[in-house]
């Protein structure tokens, strides 16, 4: 919406209930951007007023990273860890941000000088998250008693901030979960082919899985897995005899 259906939604809110949701909508700037180390992020407002004297980025609440006086040609950029990889869109006041690592990850906070003498400001969440390597499961234990099957499955993917989850053939394991430990009981009415772990941020997962074999044993790889692997190996071999 732009400012001038801002302002007609604002005189009819009381008649119209859906303009009033609009406006609402526009002004929730409290879901933090989630975004993936490495990445070019733009730290957008689509409501920002058009006349104002003067615009300013902050990386945290003293910190800046750029301010534009509208009167001069460019914005000042400041000496910050930012200087080489932001940029300012004069037309709309985005900030564009290059190659963003963990560390970047803070509450942005835009400041709006109006031609009022008012300040208008918001403040834009953003994390940013490496990708998640690809876990490694440990087994820990695997006992068979009375025709059950004890298993005890550590899963840890050399990152901090994730979460572990662990699958079977019928979807997701909820069973006693702690950490990435996977801690069940198998009867062979309930064993699944495999277990995998999951290990996942909000932007992205990796896995790792390990196969079973009844009554209680546990493989690295499936057994469809080694076929191909055997022909792999023995192809070029064999291959390899004849034109001797
Ligand atoms: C399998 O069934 C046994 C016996 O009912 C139960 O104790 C165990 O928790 C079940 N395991 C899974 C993974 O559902
Ligand atoms: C496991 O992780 C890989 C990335 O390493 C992904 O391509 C694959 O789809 C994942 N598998 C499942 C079942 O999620």
């Amino acid at each position: 919406m732009d400012s001038e259906g801002l302002k007609w939604c604002l005189a009819l809110q009381l008649l119209l209930p859906h303009c009033f949701l609009e406006t609402r909508i526009q002004g929730q700037l409290a879901d933090a951007k989630l975004v993936l180390s490495g990445s070019s992020v733009s730290l957008q407002l689509s409501n920002l007023t058009k006349n104002y004297l003067r615009l300013t980025w902050f990386y945290t609440t003293n910190q800046k990273i750029l301010e534009w006086e509208t009167n001069r040609p460019t914005p000042n950029y400041f000496n910050t860890k930012f200087k080489d990889r932001v940029t300012l869109d004069l037309q709309n006041g985005t900030l564009h941000i290059y190659d963003v690592q963990e560390e970047d990850s803070s509450t942005y906070i835009l400041k709006v000088m109006l031609m009022t003498g008012f300040e208008e400001e918001w403040s834009i969440p953003l994390r940013v998250f490496d990708p998640v390597p690809k876990p490694d499961i440990t087994i820990e234990k695997t006992q068979e008693m009375n025709n059950r099957c004890y298993l005890i499955l550590f899963c840890t993917a050399r990152i901090q901030s994730v979460n572990y989850t662990w699958y079977g053939d019928s979807g997701p394991i909820s069973e006693r979960l702690q950490g990435g430990v996977l801690n069940i009981t198998v009867i062979p009415q309930n064993s699944s082919k495999f277990y995998r772990c999951e290990a996942s941020n909000p932007v992205s997962q990796n896995n790792d899985t390990v196969y079973f074999i009844p009554p209680c044993k546990l493989a690295r790889s499936s057994g469809v897995g080694w076929i191909p692997m055997w022909l792999m190996v023995m192809v070029p071999t064999i291959l390899g005899l004849l034109l001797i």
